[in-house]
């Protein structure tokens, strides 16, 4: 893509286009404290800033003189066909009302894409991106976005009743000017801006038209129809411009770590290609794979799933790629890494209502089901099946109405599956679903993994990423037809020697080598190696990677002190952070491998701008990352940089300062409904946990077994209801065993008695 160039020009560039509510106004946030919040990722950001060092959102109060520059952006012109005509037939209130509506949907669209909403005029909407932080696919987001955007409001215009509605998008890419430190109007002007609004009113209804530039910067990612020549009297005799038809990649970019340099893939062709010949199998039948990945930590596991991913980015074809986590939390989430994989697919956002998370879901469903298909009958059994997977299963909050409680698990897994199935036929695309870390999955989630291998009808691959641990457990997950287990051990010498001098790429080969003798063949070890001598002053990080310290010798650093292990370097690079940003990481590693700076501020009792020195630390020295990929559905949050650095930081905590660290985790929780990976299996893990890390039983031990009982309850009946047993077994078994802590006189909780609890763990076992 061409770099921006940031000639600056002085004053105001001129006119908007036209007047509306302004999107961009208030996009920054300040903290009670008076620091400034960017309201697109919390990043705080110093007094001086105008834009959000971290997303490069406007920051609230910016008072500056009007700076303008020239910038290359894309912009997204949409507009309603027939606006006027269906205002004139439509009551004013019921229009207001569809309106804003429509509103809302364009903006979450645009903005879920990394886009901002510049302005409104009427019924029509302007967006742009690349205005304050240049990304490399820019037009390609916005392409994406405008193709979205057709889809989109043609649903909602279904939905509403009111019969065809449809948007005409325009998309151009070029320089412009930028209005710099202007929060609002009149941000970006020129001579692109017109031109993207003559192409929105070229387009036909419901499709989109972009001009020469953007089709050349997408056409690897976009399917583009044929040229065709517009008359744009005013601007120019006659323009090209291309209809953008569908995006060939659904994978999108951003599936690497923000903070993570990735260096070449060393040592593993062969088992990249078995993954990609898993992938073309899949295709060529049209029928499913399992793929299951083991290994110990750090091995490559998800680097490979990385490769296989950005291979696909390059395939020209349409492609349904979920990525999914099972949480360290306990195998009582059942189903999560499942949940999350409906929930990105469906663009559900964390907070939001289960109603209107459900009316995404609908959506979805409708628009994989033909109009009059027999299909149709089936979308409210589907959808009734498919909504706990969406329901924040919390007290007060039931996951199934009465009348489904009583589905059993075969009816949960038929409809799951067919949702993989009318996925995959309603795109005409195959699915790829990947389960990171399933050796903590639970195991009626790899029932449901093998259900869907077996029996779907559909092209779908599923790979999953685990710990051997798992297949000690499942010996048969990915054994037999339709199957493959692919094992990594650790590299060779060879390929940890061309890992190292990928990243430091002027050590002498003999030095090279030494390091490499250390790591034992896990690449983990290797960089974390690195960062050690990176922060013991022996290497430097420079732009052409990593060198010697000025001062120091290759000799010196062949002397540095080698780690006992894997785990011992990294527990002493924790040890060697200072107080502040080493309790940071701790307490982190308490909340999960992914937390939010609200769950971070509440259990370190310090406000978000308190925080952000010793984070921003941990950033740096390669600990944590923040996730600020539109696309990621963990975005605003911070993550470890590898799940075994959360895991030494959680164990190199006395058993005292876990245990209340859990239970002011659970304070948290209980009081944040919107917090994202609040479920009663969390919560409850987290006081059995305390609990159990209890020395000796203090004032606070019977209330919080009691707690724990509600919330081990709840659990359970939700995993009951879902036909997940085992992990409804154990929950139940696990509040049995905490009735004594929990109620010393024998009285009942929640209504149930330890009786009841007994009967429920065998029924579901029988069951
Ligand atoms: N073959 C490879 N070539 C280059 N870099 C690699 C290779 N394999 C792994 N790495 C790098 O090593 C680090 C650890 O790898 P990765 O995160 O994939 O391990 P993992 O097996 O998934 O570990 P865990 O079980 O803890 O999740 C990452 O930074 C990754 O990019
Ligand atoms: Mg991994």
């Amino acid at each position: 893509m061409r770099g921006m160039w940031s000639e600056a020009e002085s004053g105001n560039v001129g006119p908007s286009v036209s007047t509306g509510p302004s999107a961009s106004q208030g996009r920054g946030l300040s903290s009670a404290s008076g620091a400034r919040i960017c309201a697109s990722c919390a990043t705080p950001s110093t007094d001086a800033a105008n834009f959000c060092s971290q997303c490069g959102a406007a920051l609230p109060g910016v008072s500056e003189p009007q700076r303008a520059e020239r910038r290359y952006t894309s912009i997204l012109f949409a507009d309603l066909v027939g606006f006027t005509e269906l205002a004139e037939r439509t009551d004013a209130e019921d229009m207001r009302e569809l309106l804003s509506g429509y509103f809302a949907l364009c903006r979450s669209t645009i903005e879920s894409l990394g886009g901002v909403v510049e302005k409104f005029i009427g019924d029509a909407v302007m967006a742009v991106w690349g205005a304050t932080r240049t990304r490399e696919d820019d037009a390609e987001r916005a392409v994406r976005a405008a193709l979205e955007l057709t889809k989109v409001v043609g649903d909602y215009g279904r939905a509403s009743a009111l019969g065809a509605f449809a948007v005409r998008v325009g998309v151009v890419t070029d320089e412009v000017a930028v209005v710099l430190g202007a929060a609002g109007e009149g941000m970006v002007t020129g001579a692109a801006v017109n031109l993207a609004a003559r192409l929105q009113a070229a387009a036909a209804p419901a499709t989109v038209l972009t001009d020469a530039h953007t089709r050349t910067l997408t056409v690897d990612r976009i399917d583009f129809g044929r040229e065709t020549r517009i008359d744009l009297k005013g601007i120019a005799d006659e323009v090209s411009a291309y209809p953008a038809l569908r995006v060939i990649s659904e994978t999108g970019s951003g599936a690497a770590p923000a903070a993570e340099i990735l260096t070449n893939l060393v040592g593993r062709d062969a088992e990249r290609d078995v993954l990609i010949e898993s992938f073309d199998r899949v295709v060529a039948t049209g029928r499913p794979h399992l793929a299951v990945v083991s290994g110990s930590a750090g091995v490559g596991k998800s680097r490979l799933v990385l490769e296989l991913r950005d291979h696909l980015d390059h395939v020209p074809m349409a492609i349904m790629w979920h990525s999914a986590r099972c949480l360290s939390y306990g195998d009582g989430v059942a189903y999560s890494a499942l949940s999350s994989a409906v929930r990105s697919r469906i663009g559900a956002v964390e907070g939001e209502s289960e109603t209107v998370a459900l009316g995404r879901l609908r959506t979805k469903l409708v628009s994989w089901t033909s109009a009059g298909d027999a299909q149709t009958a089936d979308l409210d059994w589907m959808c009734e099946r498919i909504a706990p997977l969406l329901g924040a299963d919390v007290a007060g909050a039931p996951l199934l109405n009465s009348s489904s409680a009583g589905y059993g698990r075969h009816e949960f897994f038929a409809a799951w599956s067919l949702w993989f199935e009318r996925m995959s036929a309603g795109e005409n695309a195959p699915v790829v679903w990947v389960i990171e870390d399933a050796h903590w999955a639970d195991d009626s989630l790899l029932d449901f993994v093998q259900h869907l291998q077996r029996t779907n009808p559909a092209p779908i691959l599923i790979v999953i990423v685990t710990r051997p641990e798992l297949l000690v457990r499942r010996p048969d997950l990915g054994a037999g037809d339709g199957a493959t287990q692919l094992e990594l051990g650790p590299l060779d010498e060879e390929s940890i020697v061309a890992l190292i001098a990928g990243l430091a790429p002027e050590l002498p080969r003999d030095i090279l080598r030494l390091l490499s003798a250390r790591v034992g063949g896990v690449p983990l070890y290797a960089r974390e190696l690195l960062r050690s001598l990176v922060d013991d002053g022996l290497l430097q990080d420079t732009a052409d990677g990593l060198r010697l310290a000025p001062g120091v010798s290759a000799g010196t650093l062949a002397m540095a002190e080698p780690p006992a292990s894997l785990r011992v370097l990294i527990a002493s690079r924790l040890d060697s952070l200072e107080s502040g940003p080493r309790l940071v990481a701790q307490l982190a590693s308490v909340l999960g491998f992914s937390f939010s700076m609200s769950a971070l501020a509440a259990v370190s009792r310090r406000s978000a701008r308190e925080l952000a020195g010793d984070v921003s630390t941990l950033e740096t020295r390669g600990i944590l990352i923040s996730i600020t990929d539109p696309l990621s559905s963990e975005r605003g949050q911070y993550v470890f940089s590898h799940p075994l650095i959360r895991q030494v930081a959680y164990e190199m905590q006395s058993r005292r300062s876990r245990s209340e660290r859990h239970l002011a985790t659970v304070d948290f929780l209980e009081s944040s409904p919107d917090e994202g990976s609040r479920s009663a299996a969390v919560i409850a893990q987290h006081l059995v946990d305390a609990l159990h890390l209890q020395t000796a039983p203090s004032a606070s031990t019977e209330s919080a077994a009691r707690r724990a009982v509600h919330w081990l309850l709840a659990a359970a009946d939700s995993a009951r209801r879902l036909g997940a047993a085992t992990a409804a077994r154990r929950l139940y078994e696990q509040a049995i065993d905490m009735w004594p802590l929990a109620n010393p006189a024998g009285r009942d909780a929640d209504g149930r008695t330890v009786r009841d609890l007994e009967e429920l763990a065998r029924e579901v076992t029988t069951s």
